[in-house]
């Protein structure tokens, strides 16, 4: 993890496009040349015991295999820091022509101040009285990138440089406002009656492999204290850190329903909103967007990316040891379904793009598919058979599926399935 400066290098200088047309030219996307694989029973521990019952699932296998992805990929993170705390920096009951409540928090991970913090901007509806549900995700562009409203502050996190986007000398300026805003149909979703709440990851870990000296890390790491350890946090596990640590601020707010929080994301935020909600049981649903290899696709499939290529390319995303599996697929002691049935009993939603070969959809889809006997032995529904089910079409029980035409991204469409399957699933507490 440590050693790999030069492709993290290599990575910054590469425009996503580029980068992603490049590493996939050499991948392969024949399913007749995935070589034959086995994947690890989920209903089985490492002792060999069948598990047959909820209890079991719940107090033998479950923690087991919890370890195991902490363990052994995304690594171990800290519990929540002792003085962690916030500051309501911004409240508008106005916001967006009356229809929106519009609050900025900044969330500090130590008493001090000029210390590592995150923004937390959330959208509350004006049209729903008493506490609602939440969508919460971390964005790619800095809180002012999801939406045009000139109160947003300006992100101050390091950025990707990026001259057309409006990123120069690693911070973001007045021309990169709004510009994500397609990921983010803030009307549509208070609309529906949900409130959103966002930060842009890089105030939690900046997205390259610095030796973990900044963002939150420096609370932990830097100083001579020593890098992660090989089963300590990798980014993945540090952005999914700071998820559980804004959704420790929204327990504490009255407008918010804490336990109907989704936790949603796009691709390597995709990964991490599978990895929030099995390691915090209080995400009441997850929804993975183009997560792909590490987030929803299965590993052994070994189409598009694969373990080697992004513990190369991303030295920093996952924990030390999971390098140990680079093109060693077949000696992991799980695959990514297994990731999938950790949300078990909650409900979760997997989707897929059509042309995102090197997310690998069907594989994706498998996990889903694979993971349902672990939702059926818990007594909810999951994905009732192999086959993929036809295209813009919100399909399974608890375990949701849903693959549109397009490109890897997070569209209006996509959010279209989040909402109708949030409704189906997300119910309200009766207590
Ligand atoms: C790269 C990477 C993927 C990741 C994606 C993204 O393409 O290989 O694993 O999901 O970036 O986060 O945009």
């Amino acid at each position: 993890m440590r050693t790999l400066w030069l492709w993290s290098f290599v990575f910054l200088l590469c425009p996503r496009a580029d980068e992603r047309m490049s590493m996939a030219q050499e991948a392969n996307y024949d399913e007749a040349k995935i070589p034959p694989y086995e994947l690890p029973d989920l209903l089985l521990t490492t002792g060999g015991e069948q598990v047959t019952t909820a209890e079991q699932w719940l107090k033998v296998r479950r923690p087991e295999l919890l370890r195991l992805f902490e363990e052994q990929m995304f690594g171990r993170a800290p519990s929540r820091p002792v003085d962690l705390h916030w500051q309501i920096t911004d409240e508008d009951q106005a916001a967006l022509a009356g229809r929106a409540i519009r609050k900025q928090v900044t969330i500090y991970f130590s008493k001090d101040r000029s210390g590592p913090r995150m923004d937390l901007l959330l959208w509350l509806p004006k049209s729903v009285s008493g506490p609602v549900p939440v969508f919460l995700g971390l964005n790619f562009v800095g809180n002012h990138g999801t939406h045009p409203d000139p109160a947003i502050r300006l992100t101050e996190s390091w950025m990707r440089d990026d001259d057309k986007a409006g990123v120069v000398n690693n911070l973001a300026t007045e021309q990169s406002r709004g510009r994500d805003q397609s990921s983010w149909p803030v009307a549509e979703i208070l609309a529906r009656g949900y409130g959103l709440g966002t930060i842009y990851y890089g105030d939690i870990d900046p997205d390259f492999d610095d030796q973990f000296q900044n963002g939150v890390h420096q609370l932990y790491h830097g100083s001579g204290r020593g890098g992660p350890t090989p089963e300590q946090w990798g980014s993945i596990a540090t952005w999914a850190w700071g998820l559980s640590r804004a959704l420790d601020y929204l327990q504490t707010e009255a407008a918010v329903d804490a336990k109907r929080v989704a936790v949603v994301g796009h691709s390597r935020l995709g990964k991490t909103a599978m990895w929030a909600g099995a390691i915090d049981e209080r995400f009441a649903l997850v929804i993975s967007n183009n997560s792909g290899c590490g987030g929803a696709a299965l590993s052994r499939r070994r189409i598009g990316e694969t373990v080697q290529r992004i513990n190369t390319v991303f030295p920093h995303w996952f924990c030390d040891n999971f390098t140990q599996y680079n093109g060693r697929e077949d000696e992991l002691p799980f695959d990514q379904h297994g990731l999938v049935a950790l949300v078990a009993p909650r409900p979760i939603l997997i989707t897929s793009a059509e042309e995102d070969r090197w997310a690998d959809p069907r594989g994706e889809f498998l996990s889903a598919f694979h993971a349902s006997p672990v939702y059926e032995l818990l007594g909810q529904p999951g994905i009732a058979g192999p086959d993929m089910p036809p295209m813009h079409q919100l399909s399974g029980g608890r375990i949701g599926y849903f693959i549109r035409a397009g490109e890897h991204a997070m569209t209006k469409m996509d959010w279209e399935a989040y909402l109708e399957f949030a409704d189906r699933n997300l119910v309200r507490s009766t207590q």
